[in-house]
């Protein structure tokens, strides 16, 4: 009877609803040729990452340590490695890079429209995503004369515009200003809230970490592998409240210290 209540629980268990993989990351190795002086360089792996719909996982670690490396692999911009990039069910992914990389001589709204298939509703669908990010207004602003913060909030309405089912990010909110950064992490926690996109979001800032990731990883320095994982889990009101994500902060520093991989 015992063994068959232990059983019933185990069952239960693994019945509940985890939600289905929509990334897998199987690096054996990543190596980049040698080029003319330069030796070959093995840059990553063994690294193996599973992110599941709807998660945010944050990943952080040495600076050239392979974080943009790896973002590149997922996105299938290279495609030479050792190992397996495994995207289940193929849903629509989305890019935020480290610079905004928009077409200077195109307007606000002709950036987005590149990415979008023509369509009857393409112009509805561009308004809507200008508008979320507040810049209904600079539609019809050339590229070249956005203000940096300007050009972030393009590149992430770029993004949402495809409705992605997995967004990619690489320190998307650096060289900002306190206020300008702290404002799009808001934005930004509101875009994955209402679309709900599973995201890979590489930073090194352990605040910014807290306030929008569910599960953090920290890289160890090149060729990396995961040193640690840590779950995050803050509520989204807790996100939004900056005592709270401090607080997570301070814990999460203080246990990355512990085991020696403080980023
Ligand atoms: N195309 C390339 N050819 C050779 N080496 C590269 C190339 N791209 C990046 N690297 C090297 O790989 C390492 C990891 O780079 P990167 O992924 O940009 O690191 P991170 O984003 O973590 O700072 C760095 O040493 C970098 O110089
Ligand atoms: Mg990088």
């Amino acid at each position: 009877m015992g063994e068959r209540l232990a059983g019933t629980v185990a069952d239960a268990r693994e019945a509940a609803p985890a939600a289905p993989a929509v990334l897998r990351v199987i690096i054996d190795a990543k190596r980049f040729p040698a080029l003319g002086e330069a030796p070959p360089r093995h840059v990553l792996g063994p690294l193996r990452l599973t992110l599941r719909a709807h998660e945010v996982l944050v990943v952080t670690g040495p600076s050239g340590c392979g974080k943009t490396t790896l973002l590149n692999l997922v996105a299938g911009l290279d495609d030479e490695l050792d190992g397996r990039i495994e995207r289940p069910g193929q849903g629509r992914l989305a890019y935020v890079f480290q610079e905004p990389r928009l077409l200077p001589w195109r307007t606000v709204a002709q950036n987005l429209a590149l990415v979008l298939p023509a369509g009857p509703d393409r112009a509805a669908r561009i308004a809507k995503a200008l508008a979320e990010v507040g810049l209904a207004e600079a539609a019809t602003t050339y590229a070249s004369r956005l203000s940096l913060g300007m050009a972030r909030r393009v590149a992430l309405a770029r993004a949402f515009v495809v409705e992605p089912d997995l967004l990619l990010l690489d320190e998307p909110f650096a060289s900002l200003d306190r206020a300008t950064a702290q404002r799009l992490r808001l934005l930004l926690l509101d875009l994955l809230e209402t679309r709900r996109a599973a995201a890979l979001f590489v930073t090194h800032d352990l605040e910014e970490a807290v306030m929008l990731g569910d599960r953090l990883v920290v890289l160890t320095a090149s060729p990396a592998s995961v040193a640690t994982e840590l779950p995050i889990a803050l509520d989204p009101a807790a996100r939004r409240d900056e005592a709270a994500v401090a607080a997570r902060t301070a814990e999460l520093r203080g246990a990355l210290r512990d085991l020696g991989s403080l980023p």
